[in-house]
């Protein structure tokens, strides 16, 4: 008599369930899915093209952010009159600083809600509205839609965006991720190449089998980026601003950048408008940023004024002082850009992907006349119409385009018949 214990075949063959539902998972997630167990949250960066003219504080309130610093973030000249109204043209590339937290175990952002208009499809939103930073299922998922045909006009949607940490770090150096939504011209390898990172760098990140990339896909790419020190009870705690670009902080009091030459974040007073609070050292006549340099025999003593966190509404300041081998070069700062009116397409910039049913607008060079731009978000055109959105193109029932997961269940399948 034999025992009913499972067999081997049994066992190896629940083996390969358990292998096929880990592939069929990874398969259908869109993005880079990070585990997460605390609370803790960090900055990260999301890749929105914008789906049509927009003032920057429209795009501002599509993602709940601060419009200074959507325009810092992305090197735009603050300077300028009346910014932050200013049109933005339709296809233009951004990067939104957003806050990446931990829900239900995994990295993403909650903290943006959209409020629904006439003629918006939870398809029109996913795919035009945010981009395609977010799929039709997941806006139905995370709002328990069961109807999604339905769609009250004015009802309020939770919009979970996808973001990681990774420890603000990438091979041990401070970096920013930024969530990137593949374009249907895009190549793992152009865009390992636009962000001056190697195709390997981005397979790791991604855990991806190979470099085999599909449009609509999103990828977290590693921005090289300077670090904060600040301790974790001020309320900035943990900024970390991308090479190339500004951060605006401490209630608008202050700026900081990071590059061109070194990555160590510099803060100064920004040149907004505002009250502040101190931004002298103590005991020194020095402010935040204010960097003394005095060639001594001994070598070159070089006295700044740097920032250490906004706390409880105070700015700290901390001052060092310190011998060096050779006294530092004026400060060097971030090229800055005039708001853009329009957008350049060339060899790196990816022309518009496939025109929003609305083709009236996309692709065409867009002045900066307001005409459909009022003070609330411009009617959205109906867009919803052909259902071939892009959202379709990361839904469970096409894992098996996916070629990583291709190779793996041929692997499986050698597997099992070796052992049958
Ligand atoms: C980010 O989000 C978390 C969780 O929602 C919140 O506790 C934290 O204060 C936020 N951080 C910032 C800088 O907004
Ligand atoms: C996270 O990064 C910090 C430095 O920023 C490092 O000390 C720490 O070991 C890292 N933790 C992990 C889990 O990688
Ligand atoms: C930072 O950006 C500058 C200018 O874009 C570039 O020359 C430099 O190599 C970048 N640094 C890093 C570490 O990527
Ligand atoms: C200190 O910084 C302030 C503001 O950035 C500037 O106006 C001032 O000239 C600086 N002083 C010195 C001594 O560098
Ligand atoms: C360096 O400069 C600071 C302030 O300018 C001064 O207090 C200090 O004595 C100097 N140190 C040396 C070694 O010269
Ligand atoms: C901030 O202020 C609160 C009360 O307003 C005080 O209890 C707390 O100690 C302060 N924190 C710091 C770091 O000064």
């Amino acid at each position: 008599m034999q025992h009913p214990k499972p067999s081997y075949k049994t066992q190896s063959f629940i083996f390969f369930l358990w292998v096929l539902s880990n592939v069929l998972v990874l398969a259908t997630s869109k993005s880079t899915i990070e585990p997460c167990s605390n609370s803790d949250s960090c900055n990260a960066m999301l890749g929105y093209k914008v789906y049509t003219e927009l003032k920057v504080s429209e795009v501002a309130s599509l993602f709940q952010v601060d419009p200074i610093s959507i325009l810092t973030a992305n090197a735009i000249d603050i300077s300028y009159p009346d910014v932050e109204n200013h049109i933005l043209p339709s296809d233009l590339f951004l990067k939104i600083p957003i806050n990446c937290s931990c829900v239900d175990g995994i990295r993403k952002s909650v903290s943006t809600h959209y409020k629904t208009r006439p003629s918006d499809t939870l398809a029109s939103i996913a795919d035009s509205v945010y981009s395609g930073l977010v799929s039709a299922d997941q806006i139905r998922e995370a709002n328990s839609i069961s109807d999604p045909s339905v769609l009250d006009v004015g009802q309020t949607l939770v919009v979970p965006l996808p973001c990681t940490c990774f420890n603000g770090t990438d091979n041990s150096l401070p970096a920013i991720y930024l969530s990137y939504v593949v374009t249907p011209e895009d190549s793992l390898a152009g865009i390992a190449a636009r962000y001056s990172t190697t195709l390997t760098d981005l397979m790791n990140v991604n855990a991806m089998g190979s470099s085999a990339v599909r449009a609509s896909d999103i990828i977290s790419i590693p921005l090289p980026a300077c670090a904060s020190n600040f301790p974790s009870y001020a309320a900035d705690h943990g900024l970390i601003v991308p090479n190339g670009s500004y951060a605006i902080t401490a209630s608008h009091c202050l700026q900081c950048s990071c590059g061109p030459g070194s990555l160590n974040l510099y803060c100064e007073p920004a040149s907004l408008a505002v009250s502040c609070s101190s931004m002298q050292c103590k005991n020194s006549n020095l402010m935040v940023g204010n960097i003394t340099a005095q060639q001594t025999s001994a070598g070159c003593n070089v006295s700044s004024c740097n920032y250490g966190g906004f706390v409880n509404g105070s700015i700290i300041t901390t001052l060092s002082t310190s011998l060096r081998p050779r006294c530092p070069g004026p400060q060097q700062f971030p090229p800055l850009k005039a708001p853009p009116t329009s957008v350049i397409r060339d060899a790196t910039f990816a022309p518009a992907p496939a025109p929003q049913s609305d083709g009236s607008i996309a692709g065409a060079p867009q002045s900066t006349v307001p005409s459909t731009t009022s003070s609330s978000l411009p009617g959205l055109a109906p867009i919803g119409g052909p259902s071939g959105s892009s959202s379709a193109a990361c839904s469970l029932v096409t894992p098996l385009t996916n070629l990583p997961s291709v190779v793996l269940l041929l692997l499986c399948v050698k597997f099992m018949m070796a052992i049958l």
